[in-house]
């Protein structure tokens, strides 16, 4: 694996935020108002920020998160399901600044709920886990009206048969509404080739395998977040997230 450090002419400098927002996930306000729920401290410890590498690099990541209420990675303390790195393509790296600029992006509140939910336990976003990846669904079904009906009633009610002998269950946790979101996020926005989810602390990604295949180099941002639990006492009070972004460079 070649891996050297990209010239100072490129270097991005890391970046964190801290989102405030209530328990289903949506944005609250942008000001942190309880005291008492510390937000989460995210960190990509692998890659370093501005680390170069071939596109069909095999690249490790790890994410640590300490979070005074929830726990501390190190300690196991932390979900490992509810930790994401987000790896998003970007091709014109003059664009990386302003991109980096206008974070921290909120969780759409689809995807919020998709990630409140236990979705991620069966569900890859581009590679088939015990159920089939977002992307495969997104291709199979256009997102209409129809199609969204549908595939909101089988998530509410649980399915089986469409795509094998697996069993997804039923989801009464989410509203009617959140479940709507959740599907139509996944029609709308699991198709982009140049995007890709991973839950977990650490793993392994190839730059070559997130991107339009018409495409030869760039940039990639990664971001990493998890949203805490809020006070234990308290349930269904304000929920806190951290985020922790780098970038790196591809050819
Ligand atoms: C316990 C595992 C499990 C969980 C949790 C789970 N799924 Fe599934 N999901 C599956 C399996 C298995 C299938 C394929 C079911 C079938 O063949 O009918 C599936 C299918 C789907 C489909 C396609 C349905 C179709 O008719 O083609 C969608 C959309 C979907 N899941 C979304 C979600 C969302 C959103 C969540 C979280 C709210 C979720 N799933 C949680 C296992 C799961």
């Amino acid at each position: 694996m070649t891996k050297k450090r990209i010239s100072i002419y490129h270097s991005i400098l890391p970046v964190s935020f801290v989102l405030v927002t209530n328990f289903s996930g949506r944005l609250d306000s942008p000001v942190i108002t309880q005291q008492q729920n510390t937000p989460p401290v995210v960190t990509i410890v692998n890659p370093k920020n501005n680390d170069a590498f071939n596109l069909d690099d095999a690249v490790n990541y790890q994410i640590t998160v300490a979070d005074k209420q929830d726990g501390d990675s190190k300690y196991d303390e932390i979900n490992a399901n509810e930790v994401l790195l987000r790896i998003q393509y970007i091709s014109d790296r003059s664009k990386l600044r302003r991109l980096l600029n206008k974070r921290p992006n909120p969780d759409p509140p689809g995807f919020a709920a998709i990630r409140a939910s236990n979705c991620f336990n069966c569900h890859n976003f581009k590679s088939k886990a015990m159920g089939p990846s977002f992307f495969e669904i997104s291709k199979r079904y256009p997102a209409t009206r129809a199609n969204l009906d549908t595939l909101t009633k089988r998530v509410s009610q649980g399915s089986t048969g469409i795509w094998g002998n697996e069993k997804m269950p039923s989801h009464p946790e989410l509203s009617p509404a959140e479940t709507a979101a959740a599907v139509q996020w996944i029609l709308k926005h699991a198709a982009d080739p140049g995007i890709n989810y991973l839950p977990g602390l650490r793993g392994q990604f190839r730059p070559g395998e997130i991107m339009p295949s018409n495409k030869k180099a760039g940039a990639f941002i990664l971001t990493a977040s998890y949203t805490d639990h809020g006070l234990k006492d308290a349930p269904g009070k304000q929920r806190l997230t951290g985020e922790n972004a780098v970038v790196i460079f591809c050819k």
